[in-house]
Parts: structure tokens; sequence; C-alpha cells
């Protein structure tokens, strides 16, 4: 049987069913602009954030479902009501987790998710005070080591091991060189999860000259030779969706990404309401102020998404070009080449350059 015949199809879709993981971005702000992301070059029509009253209505829902991340785009720490929707979480036995760029774990955040929260990663291209400062924007690396630190101490404290730690970091042909000081930094505070490294997607004309599609033996290189480094140091080391060679050696030639599953697994929620069918899509299919998450999740707008995510023939334009980190190739364009695009996640607007 062929990949794309033993795909998902809209019929495998059980209606009632609650999906398996939810991501919630809870504030659609940052107190960064890190030089390859999206924040750094699009905005909103209108900064946002989930309040805990806006949390109780959909708070339901999270009954059946097995794992929530609660981010996706943005900066959950950002968001006023963080804690107590956290708290309110984890009233029900899900799994949790969320990635923060870790200037804003401070001692409320870390008293609040020790031994509670699941997972946390923390996002860290640059690991000297030059290129940390030079990636991320700002010269905060040492802020982020004392919260991991003061971190660590409270997990000792408490005698647990959540929540397991990771580091991201993000894959440019100018990082590759510090991929093994990911894994040192690693090493030193304990992640327990290791370093995932993501492969740069470009939002920008003149930063796509970074791209992993310019230079594929150079990125292979580097993250071959961290594999090795990583296994002498005994820390877990994980490019996200494999090698560049494994990536591309799964994705189906028809469809032009790996066969995908999400939208019959997972569902993406914005805080102004807006829920779309995965993290990656920019196609809204309702929102949550106007009909609950059940009829959504049964609803014909996620249907007739779901119709044209592995169908070659009629694909949604989001497939076509899908930007999943999990999910997409590496090496073609239009999966990772935003640069001219005027539009980005959430409708959001290429900001203007001064003249
Ligand atoms: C958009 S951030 C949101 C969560 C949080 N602010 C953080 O940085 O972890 C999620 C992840 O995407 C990564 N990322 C951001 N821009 C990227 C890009 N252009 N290409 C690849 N990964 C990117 C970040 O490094 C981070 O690990
Ligand atoms: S910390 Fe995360 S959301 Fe903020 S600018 Fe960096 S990658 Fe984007
Ligand atoms: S955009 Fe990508 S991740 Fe989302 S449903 Fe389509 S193929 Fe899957």
């Amino acid at each position: 049987m062929s990949k794309v015949t033993e795909l998902k199809t809209d019929t495998d879709f059980v209606a009632g069913k609650f999906p398996e993981q939810i991501s919630i971005d809870l504030s659609n702000k940052c107190n960064l602009r890190c030089r390859f992301c999206h924040l750094n070059f699009y905005e909103p029509e209108k900064w946002t954030q989930l309040s805990y009253d806006d949390f109780l209505n959909i708070a339901p829902f999270l009954d059946g479902v097995e794992k929530i991340s609660i981010f996706s785009k943005y900066e959950p720490l950002t968001c006023r009501d963080f804690i107590p929707i956290f708290n309110k979480m984890c009233e029900t036995d899900i799994e949790t987790y969320f990635s923060t760029n870790g200037i804003l774990l401070n001692d409320e955040i870390i008293d609040a998710v020790v031994g509670k929260l699941t997972y946390l990663t923390v996002s860290i291209t640059g690991f000297t005070q030059e290129s940390y400062t030079t990636n991320m924007g700002q010269d905060r690396l040492e802020k982020v080591r004392e919260n991991l630190t003061k971190l660590n101490a409270a997990k000792k404290a408490a005698n647990t091991d959540l929540p397991k730690l990771r580091i991201t970091t993000v894959a440019l042909l100018d990082t590759l060189d510090e991929i093994c000081m990911s894994l040192d930094f690693a090493a030193e505070f304990e992640a327990a999860e290791g370093v995932r490294l993501s492969y740069f997607e470009s939002h920008d004309e003149a930063m796509s000259k970074l791209l992993p599609l310019v230079s594929p033996e150079a990125f292979s290189k580097a993250i071959d030779e961290a594999a090795e480094y990583a296994k002498n140091i005994g820390v877990k080391f994980e490019p996200i969706g494999g090698t560049m060679d494994e990536i591309e050696g799964d994705v189906d030639e028809e469809l032009g990404h790996r066969p995908c599953g999400l939208p019959w697994e997972t569902m993406s929620l914005q805080p102004n309401g807006d829920v779309y069918p995965c993290t990656a899509a920019t196609t809204t299919v309702g929102n949550f102020f106007e009909n609950t998450l059940e009829e959504i999740w049964n609803g014909e707008q996620l249907a007739e998404f779901r119709r044209g995510v592995n169908n070659p023939e009629a694909m949604n334009k989001d497939c076509a070009e899908c930007c999943h980190c999990q999910i997409r190739s590496v090496l073609k364009v239009e999966s990772n080449d935003w640069g001219s695009n005027e539009e980005c996640f959430g409708g959001s607007t290429r900001i203007k350059k001064q003249a």
C-alpha cells in the first residue's frame, strides 16, 4: 500500500471523540524579538491575551484531552493570568508542556510549575553573551542562567523531576558552530530531555541565505557531529523531525510533506478565540467565543480542512506549503522561505520598514 492510501481521510474521523492534544497560546505577545522569529517581522491586528474567565469557558472541554501545549507561536509567560489558568489546567489529569525564552521564569512561576508541569522547554539560540544578544535581541543569557539555577534548586527542594527540562535551539547556517555548546548547556543545567534542534524557517528575504536548503551539507555535517558529541557526553539530542536525510526520506513525493494526521488529533487555539486545525495552518476553522470547542471539532469547516490534508488533487494551501517543524520538508522552498510573504500566522501583517 502506498503512503498516500494509508493516510487519514475525512472518513477516519470519529465524531465526538476528543482531540488527544490541544495547543493554546495564552497571549500573542513576547518580551523578546529574536532575529529569526515571525514577531520580528510581522505584527497582529490586535495584541491580546486570554483572561482566566475566558479560559473557564473552554476548560470543561479539556476533560477528555490527554496533552496540552500551553504555547504555540508566542511567549506564554507574558499572559497576566498564566498562573491561575495553569492551576485550573492541573485540576484534570493532563500532560502539560510549554516553551519559553526563560526570562520571565520568576519565583512565582517556578513555585506554580514545580512538581506539576510535565515538560518545560527553554529556547536559547546563542550560548555566549555576544551570540545570545545577536540572536535573541537582548543581553539576557545571564538572567536565563539565574532562573534555571533557581528552578533546579526548587525541584531538588521539592524532590521532584518535574518539569522535565529541555533546551531548544534554532539551527541557522551561522549558528551551526554553537550546537555543541547547546549540549554543554543542557548538561550543565541537568536538562533530562536534552536538546531539540529546530531547523530555521525564514520570514525575511535578507535571512533566507541562512536556510538549511541553501547548504544542506553544512547542516548535515554539523548535526552528525553534534549527535556524536551528545552521545559522548550522555545528553539526549533530537533534530526536530529527524536528520535532514530522515526528513527528506519520509516526505511523500505527491504530498510534498510528510503524511499528516494532526487535524484528526489536535486543535490549536489563539487568545482571540480563533481555532486552527494545527499550529502551522493560517486557515481558521472557528472561534471559541462564538461556538463551543465541541461544535468546532465536529463542524464542517474542520471536516473540509481534513479533506485537503493528504489529498494531492485538492490540497489545502496551508498543507501544500506546510511549515510544521515535524511534518515539512526542510529542502522545499515554499515550506521554509517565507521571506517575501506579506501575511503570517493569525493574519499578522509585515511590519513596514522605516524609509
Ligand atoms: C515561536 S517560539 C514560542 C515560544 C517561546 N517564546 C519560545 O521561544 O520558546 C517557539 C519555538 O520556535 C522557535 N522558532 C522561532 N522562530 C523560528 C524560526 N524562524 N525557525 C525555526 N524555529 C523558530 C523558537 O526558538 C522556539 O523554540
Ligand atoms: S522568545 Fe519565542 S516568541 Fe519571543 S521572539 Fe523569541 S522565538 Fe519569538
Ligand atoms: S498545515 Fe501541515 S501540519 Fe497542518 S494539517 Fe497541513 S500538513 Fe498537517
